[in-house]
């Protein structure tokens, strides 16, 4: 609330604070600039992005000094496009709000896919006892937390290599760890070498990975550069980290256990093509809500 209404000063307003955000976010090339403004004024107030609009039509909410200072920074950090994630500390994924920064990859919105499609997979087996699921290249466990939350009792690995990401991971895990039937285990290690997990080998129920899988000519946005490389790219054809996954994956499966494997728009008959039909069945490339390729799922013969 702004505190005398003869004294506001308009500029100071949260609507002409909002205004004035998403026109530098705008002329510095950011998409989308209005949502990003709402996003880093809400962070500054410490609100919701709902609750912000809600101030917003009421019209009568000015932000201090400090709040005016810090978002005055953020502005300029994200027109400098450091990823809005960076600058809030969270990203949404699903049903979750995981801790992200430098070191660890942003979870994306069309892994949401992968990850909801493998809830659903589990959904539909025929017993909900003792499942093991394995999330190869965890990053900041997007898709393993949103599994062992969404799916409470199920046993989660989460197998990331990269130390920085395994700090988010870490926390993220470190987070939700006191909610009931949450069982997710951190896994140090090569998600792609013959020893590691190899105890599981063809017992897991579900293995799902979001690997690297660009190649050195795909095109990425300022925000994107700023995940690790080691997140990012393969080798030139983009698929050699995807093929290392789905053998290890073809290991630790039991029979009849399926496998989902996000990838890009072009990818999704080179990613078919990986999966043989002397190991697997059922496979499938399924689209982003865009229409493109995004994952593609198999199941263990
Ligand atoms: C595209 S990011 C995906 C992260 C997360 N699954 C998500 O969807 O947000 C790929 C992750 O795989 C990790 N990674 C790359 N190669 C790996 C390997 N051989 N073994 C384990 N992790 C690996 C990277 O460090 C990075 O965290």
């Amino acid at each position: 609330m702004c505190a005398n209404r003869e004294d506001v000063d308009e500029a100071n307003t949260l609507q002409a604070l909002l205004r004035a955000a998403t026109i530098q976010l705008g002329s510095a090339g950011v998409p989308p600039a209005r949502v990003d403004a709402q996003l880093l004024v809400a962070h500054v107030m410490g609100i919701s992005r709902s609750e912000l609009q809600r101030l917003a039509v009421l019209g009568d909410t000015c932000l201090n000094a400090t709040q005016q200072a810090q978002l005055a920074e953020l502005v300029w950090q994200r027109s400098q496009r450091v990823p809005l994630q960076h600058l809030t500390g969270v990203a949404p994924f699903r049903r979750l709000q995981l801790r992200v920064g430098p070191g660890v990859f942003v979870p994306r919105p069309e892994t949401e896919l992968l990850a909801g499609w493998g809830i659903e997979r589990l959904e539909s087996a025929a017993s909900r006892l003792a499942t093991h699921v394995v999330d190869l290249c965890a990053g900041s466990g997007a898709i393993a937390l949103a599994l062992a939350t969404e799916f409470p009792g199920a046993q989660v690995s989460a197998v990331e290599r990269e130390p920085e990401a395994l700090v988010w991971l870490r926390r993220n895990v470190a987070d939700r760890r006191p909610s009931a039937g949450f069982r997710v285990e951190v896994v140090a290690a090569d998600a792609t070498a013959a020893d590691t997990l190899a105890e599981l080998n063809g017992t897991v129920d579900l293995v799902l990975s979001n690997p690297p899988y660009l190649s050195p000519d795909e095109e990425v946005t300022k925000e994107g550069l700023l995940d690790p490389p080691s997140a990012l790219w393969a080798d030139d054809t983009g698929l050699s980290v995807i093929e290392a996954v789905a053998a290890r994956a073809a290991v630790l499966l039991r029979s009849d256990g399926w496998f989902g494997v996000e990838h890009g728009e072009n990818q999704g008959d080179r990613v078919r093509a990986l999966l043989h039909s002397d190991t697997w069945r059922h496979v499938e490339t399924h689209l982003d809500l865009a229409g493109r390729d995004r994952f593609t799922t198999a199941q263990r013969l």
